[in-house]
């Protein structure tokens, strides 16, 4: 098939072994920064933030917590992507200002959307609560997933790791955040084999079903 997004779809891969002398350059990291910020969330709440770590010391802490994945230190820039453990009235009331300020509308405007959101999350469990922002941060990754590849960035999504470790490590319940993913990125190693090999997918018929 001969189109682009299949094109960088098929170059990227789960990149095991990183070249660590490889960086992306930070105008490059500008646009995986836009990108993320660009992601679309239910109601448009962005319950999410995402930590860069750059720190050395801080990746090798990490490093035992994420199974001694090497990627956690050989990426060039490694990325935690937190969700809100809770949603209060302070970040309802935060997001009805945002769009009243950006869209240069009354914020009594928004006053009807504000209830039903705040109607939503109130009938939601602290479980629940903390599902559903995960979840947001799912289509982060799914969307900078094929930004790098776009840009011929290597990316290695990762739920292999110690999420409560990380939450402890990086101080995160008392800011009301969670870890849910991580996700390396830079450039591969030519010595990572597993670049060289197929994708494994179910064939077309076994996913797709038309429902006339
Ligand atoms: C949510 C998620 C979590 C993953 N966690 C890890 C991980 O912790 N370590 C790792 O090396 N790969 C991880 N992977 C990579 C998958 O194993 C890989 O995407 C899958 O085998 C398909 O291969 P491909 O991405 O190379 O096409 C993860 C992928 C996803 C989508």
């Amino acid at each position: 098939m001969n189109n682009t997004i299949i094109d960088d779809l098929n170059w990227r891969y789960a990149t095991k072994k990183y070249d660590s002398e490889k960086k992306i350059s930070a105008k490059d990291f500008e646009i995986i920064c836009e990108s993320l910020r660009l992601v679309p969330s239910s109601y448009g709440l962005q319950p999410l933030k995402y930590l860069v770590i750059d720190d050395k010391s801080t990746r090798e802490k990490l490093l035992p917590l994420a199974y001694n994945q090497p990627q956690i230190i050989d990426a060039s820039h490694l990325i935690v992507l937190c969700s809100f453990s809770k949603i209060t009235p302070i970040e309802i009331k935060n997001h009805l200002e945002l769009m009243s300020a950006v869209r240069n509308e009354p914020l009594s405007n928004y006053e009807r959307f504000g209830e039903n959101m705040q109607k939503t999350f109130s009938n939601l469990s602290e479980t629940a609560t903390s599902e559903w922002t995960t979840r947001q941060a799912y289509i982060a990754l799914g969307q900078i997933i094929h930004t790098c590849a776009n840009m011929r960035i290597d990316a290695t999504p990762m739920e292999g790791f110690d999420k409560s470790a990380f939450d402890e490590a990086l101080n995160l319940t008392s800011n009301n955040l969670q870890s849910v993913l991580l996700l390396a990125l830079g450039y591969r190693s030519p010595e990572d084999k597993l670049s060289s090999l197929p994708k494994v997918r179910k064939p077309l018929s076994e996913i797709i079903e038309i429902v006339k």
